[in-house]
C-alpha cells in the first residue's frame, strides 16, 4: 500500500500565519503539524509515501523531511498548482500509485486514541474495498457527513450539508483499493470546483464496497483550519505529553519500533534534534525507557531495546 499526505492549499483562514510558510509546517505544539500525518501513515505500515503541496512549499517539506531515510521510509513529492480539491490527489499521484491500493490523510488532520495502529493496519489490509472513519461531532455541516440506517449501515454520504440529520463527520483519514484513480477521472467538480472526496466515497458506497469505522469517545480528531483549532490542538498535544510524560507522533520512534531503522540511526537523529524534548525522548526510546504499548492489557513492551544494527 501507498500513501499521499495532501498538504496543499492557500490556509487563508490562517493569515497572516501562513501567508509565507504552508499550513501543514506550522508547530502544532512541539514539532511540525506533519508529523502527525505522517506518523499516522507509518503505524499503517506504508513506506512510500507521496507529499503533495504547492510549488511555494513542496520545497520545504522536503528540506524538513528529505527523501525519508531517517524514517526508514521512501518519500517523494508532488506539486498541486491549484486546490481543486482533496480527489485530484489520486490523479497526481496516479503514476505514483501505480497497481497499488492507496491511503490519503490531510496533513491537517490530527488523531490520536489508544489502539489507533491497530485500526489502521486493519484499515491497511482491507483488500479490494474502502475504509474512511466517521466522528461523531456538533458541527456536521463543516465536514463530509455519513448517514447510517437503523442497522448501521451506511446509506449516504454529502458533503457540508446545510442540515443534517447525521452526526458523524468524515474525518481526513482515506483507504482505498487501486479503483480510487478510475473513480476520481469519473468525477466532475463540484460547485465550489472542486473534486470532491466524498463524490469517491459515494461511488465506494454505491459499489457496496465502503466500510466506515466509527472512532469512539476513546480517540480524538481535530482538524486545524482555524487559529483555534490550530492552538485546541496545540494544547491537546502539551496535556497529553506532560501527563504521560511522552512525546507523541515521533516519526524516528515508529520507524525504529518497526524495525524499519537501527539502534544507531535513531541515536544519530536524536543527536541531530539537540538538547531539545524531542531529542531526549528519542534517546530514552533507544535506551528502552519508553513503554511502547498501544492496548489495555497487553503486556509492557519497551520498544526494541537489543543492539542491533
Ligand atoms: C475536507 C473534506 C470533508 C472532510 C474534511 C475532514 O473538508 O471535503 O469531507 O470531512 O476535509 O477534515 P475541507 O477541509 O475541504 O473543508
Amino acid at each position: 500500500m501507498k500513501g499521499i499526505i495532501l498538504a496543499g492549499g492557500s490556509a487563508t483562514r490562517l493569515y497572516p500565519l501562513t501567508t509565507v510558510t504552508s499550513k501543514q509546517l506550522l508547530p502544532l505544539y512541539d514539532k511540525p503539524m506533519i508529523y502527525y500525518p505522517l506518523s499516522m501513515l507509518m503505524l499503517a505500515g506504508i513506506r512510500e509515501i507521496l507529499i503533495i503541496s504547492t510549488p511555494g512549499d513542496a520545497p520545504k517539506f522536503e528540506d524538513l523531511l528529505g527523501r525519508g531515510e531517517n524514517f526508514g521510509i521512501k518519500l517523494t513529492y508532488a506539486i498541486q498548482e491549484e486546490p481543486k480539491g482533496l480527489a485530484q490527489a489520486f490523479l497526481i499521484g496516479e503514476k505514483f500509485i501505480g497497481d497499488d491500493s492507496v491511503a490519503m490523510i490531510l496533513g491537517d488532520n490530527l488523531f490520536y486514541g489508544n489502539g489507533l495502529g491497530h485500526m489502521l493496519r486493519v484499515a491497511a489490509n482491507n483488500v479490494g474495498r474502502a475504509t474512511i472513519f466517521g466522528y461523531y461531532v456538533d458541527n456536521p455541516s463543516d465536514y463530509g457527513v455519513v448517514y447510517f440506517d437503523r442497522g448501521g449501515i451506511p446509506v449516504s454520504i454529502e458533503e457540508k450539508p446545510k442540515e443534517s440529520k447525521s452526526n458523524y463527520a468524515v474525518t481526513g483519514l482515506y483507504f482505498y483499493d487501486n479503483r480510487v484513480v478510475d473513480f476520481a477521472k469519473q468525477l466532475t467538480p463540484s460547485e465550489r470546483g472542486e473534486l470532491e472526496i466524498t463524490d469517491i466515497n459515494r461511488l465506494y458506497l454505491q459499489q457496496g464496497d465502503l466500510d466506515v469505522k466509527l472512532m469512539g469517545r476513546g480517540f480524538a480528531w481535530m482538524d486545524t483550519g482555524t487559529v483555534d483549532t490550530l492552538l485546541g490542538a496545540a494544547n491537546f498535544v502539551k496535556t497529553v505529553e506532560q501527563f504521560q510524560g511522552i512525546i507523541i507522533s515521533a516519526p524516528e520512534e515508529i520507524a525504529y519500533n518497526m524495525r524499519w531503522i537501527s539502534k544507531r540511526k535513531l541515536l544519530e537523529s536524536a543527536k541531530k534534534y539537540g538538547n531539545s524534548n524531542y531529542g531526549k525522548h528519542l534517546k530514552r526510546v533507544a535506551n528502552g525507557k519508553i513503554l511502547y504499548s498501544e492496548n489495555i492489557g497487553e503486556r509492557p513492551y519497551w520498544g526494541r531495546n537489543d543492539d542491533d544494527e
